[in-house]
């Protein structure tokens, strides 16, 4: 008994030296030029699941995850993550865009790999205790950057055979970050790489599971190495269409009409969901349809979106072994209509705007 108490007093005198020492690193952090990176902060939030029920979310200050190595998330593959921001207006009021949608689309991810379906009201509830344990982490409004959410969903109990675990942890950690595209809001190249696929049509595309990020490390590496931000997947089928890019969806501009790929094998982008209601609301016709790759010479402007990526506008697109490029903008800047959907975005999840969608939970 006198053991477990002087255990419990070092553990918390270590966790607040923890604290204290990262408050003193904060005075350090250059909040204007984050990078797309991780970054300590002070809690995690966890629950687990046994016996068929989740148990309440506990505060974690540990980086760590202690993990039986039979685990299915190590050897099959059962985890799924999710990732949406938290903004600091004007106000100083912090801001959560859309959380409810990112809810739903980890339940769906869970269902499509078999792992227990984690309840919209328990990711909720532990988005907003990561939020507000680590409120001193969202950036300042001036900086435009933002507080990263990851949650994480894996399976936990040991397994041999392949099968679904019995046990599953869900956590949520939050970091820091500036633009996913070190280039921010300006255009980069990318590359149509068609001895790559990224997911199969009927495979686990439409879920956000580490698979699919697996499968595109190579080529998003050897993309870099020949100087393109990212890799714009073509329909593993036909390899006629356009997908998507490695961590973002894509969307062509053409006579005032925003065009995105409706695909089987892409991720159900929020940022994309989002930006098809924006464009419609200022005037803008939206098309939701098959585009083949021929359509790209076509598109006056063209960029990727998503939470990380917001929407970074594209320069220029290689098809490699066609010898085919397609160009999008004339002077290196982004073009008029990504410019518009950009700051009506920003302006909507910083509270610059009135959220007339519902889209925004401000954190008490
Ligand atoms: N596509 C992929 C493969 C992604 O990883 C992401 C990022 O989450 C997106 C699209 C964009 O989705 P969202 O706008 O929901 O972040
Ligand atoms: C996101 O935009 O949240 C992503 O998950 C993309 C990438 C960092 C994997």
């Amino acid at each position: 008994m006198l053991i477990e108490k002087i255990k419990s007093y070092i553990c918390s005198v270590f966790s607040l030296t923890q604290i204290l020492l990262n408050i003193k690193k904060m005075d350090a952090i250059d909040w204007s030029n984050l990078s797309f990176g991780y970054m300590k902060t002070d809690y995690n939030v966890r629950s687990h699941y046994r016996d068929g029920k989740w148990s309440d979310p506990e505060l974690e200050t540990s980086e760590h995850i202690n993990l039986h190595m039979a685990a299915t998330s190590l050897h099959y593959g059962q985890e799924a993550f999710e990732g949406l921001k938290a903004f600091r207006g004007k106000d100083g009021k912090v801001r959560i865009f859309r959380m409810r949608e990112n809810a739903l689309r980890l339940q769906s991810s869970c269902h499509g790999i078999m792992m227990a379906e984690l309840p919209v009201e328990l990711f909720e509830e532990m988005v907003l205790l990561a939020v507000k344990k680590n409120a001193r982490f969202v950036p300042p409004y001036e900086s435009g950057a933002a507080l990263y959410i990851r949650p994480l969903l894996i399976g936990t109990s040991a397994q041999v055979g392949v099968k679904p675990a019995k046990e599953y942890t869900f956590l949520i950690f939050v970091t820091p970050v500036g633009p996913y595209f070190k280039e921010g809001f300006k255009p980069t190249p990318m590359v149509i790489m068609r001895e790559y696929d990224r997911a199969a049509p009927l495979g686990t595309g439409t879920f956000k599971v580490g698979g699919n990020y697996a499968a595109s490390l190579r080529s998003g590496e050897k993309a870099h190495e020949m100087g393109y931000s990212a890799v714009l997947y073509l329909d593993a089928r036909e390899k006629k269409y356009i997908d998507e890019c490695g961590p973002a969806n894509f969307f062509g501009i053409r006579d005032n009409t925003y065009i995105t790929p409706k695909s089987e094998s892409i991720l159900p982008s929020i940022t994309n969901k989002s930006l098809m209601q924006l464009a419609e609301e200022m005037g803008m016709k939206v098309e939701r349809r098959p585009i083949l790759e021929d359509e790209l010479a076509t598109f006056e402007e063209a960029g990727a979106c998503g939470t990380a990526a917001v929407i970074s506008p594209i320069l220029r697109i290689d098809d490699l072994s066609e010898n085919k490029s397609y160009h999008f903008s004339k002077n290196g800047e982004a073009g008029p209509v990504s410019k518009k959907l950009y700051e009506k975005l920003r302006a909507i999840q910083y509270g610059d705007e009135p959220d007339k969608y519902g889209w925004v939970t401000v954190l008490e």
